[in-house]
């Protein structure tokens, strides 16, 4: 394995259980470290399907995935030392993030990934006013996550993620439902995040934010494969 490589799949097969049918056919793929891939592909074809393989929420029933070098594996992940650890390096936006949010307040949201860190109180105190900050997030820091809209919800789940600054980023679709000023917003960011050298993984179905953003283009078809990478 090459040391840059942050993510590797070697022929990666996955079906849900029950399903007779593969979400993931013998993927393959290796992502450097600081690099922006992004992932197209149509509804289906198991985008998703790879981010939960990737974040250690579902394991591969053939293949390998490795991350920084150590294999995931469902009896690695068993081990909480092993699973925290690679929780710190990788941080995910769902496809819907509203249900990833889980506390009282947008603000308290943010400061439970920093707390879990186990970061000192004002070092938490700190970057988790910077995020609401950086986020446009004043004017609902003190409501429930699930009471504000879904665009708000969506900008407080990256919040809470990037404040964190894992080395891995993985954001499923991270433009859906957001009005021109919201994806506007997204799109300055995770390209300020890339060129600060965080390794970020985007599945869109946005032509223009992966020529955007994509140092590395991957694409999938209904045949649940990597078909091109660019
Ligand atoms: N929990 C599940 N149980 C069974 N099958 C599932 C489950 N989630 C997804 N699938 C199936 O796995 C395949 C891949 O789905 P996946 O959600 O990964 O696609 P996707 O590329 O993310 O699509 P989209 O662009 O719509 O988000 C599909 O055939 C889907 O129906
Ligand atoms: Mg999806």
């Amino acid at each position: 394995m090459q040391m840059d490589e942050i993510i590797r799949c070697q022929d990666v097969s996955f079906s849900y259980p029950g399903s007779g049918e593969k979400a993931l056919d013998g993927v393959n793929l290796a992502i450097p470290r600081g690099c922006c891939a992004v992932l197209e592909g149509p509804n289906g074809c198991g985008k998703s399907t790879l981010f939960r393989i990737l974040l250690g929420l579902d394991f591969p029933d053939r293949g390998s995935y490795c991350f920084d070098g150590v294999q995931i594996t469902r009896k690695n992940m068993k081990d909480e030392a092993f699973a925290a650890s690679f929780h710190k390096k990788i941080g995910f936006v769902f496809q819907n993030s509203e249900v990833q949010l889980f506390t009282d307040s947008v603000e308290h949201e943010i400061a439970f990934g920093l707390d879990q860190l186990g970061l000192p109180e004002e070092e938490v105190r700190a970057k988790t006013e910077q995020a609401i900050l950086e986020f446009h997030l004043e004017k609902v820091r003190e409501r429930a996550p699930f009471h504000i809209s879904g665009g708000e919800q969506k900008r407080t789940a990256m919040a809470a993620v990037f404040a964190m600054e894992p080395l891995v980023i993985v954001l499923d679709e991270p433009l859906s439902g957001l009005d021109e000023e919201g994806q506007d917003f997204v799109r300055g960011l995770l390209k300020k995040k890339r060129d600060a050298g965080t390794t970020l993984v985007v599945a869109t179905h946005s032509r223009e934010l992966a020529e955007d953003l994509a140092d590395l283009r991957i694409r999938m078809d209904r045949s649940h494969r990597i078909v091109d990478i660019g």
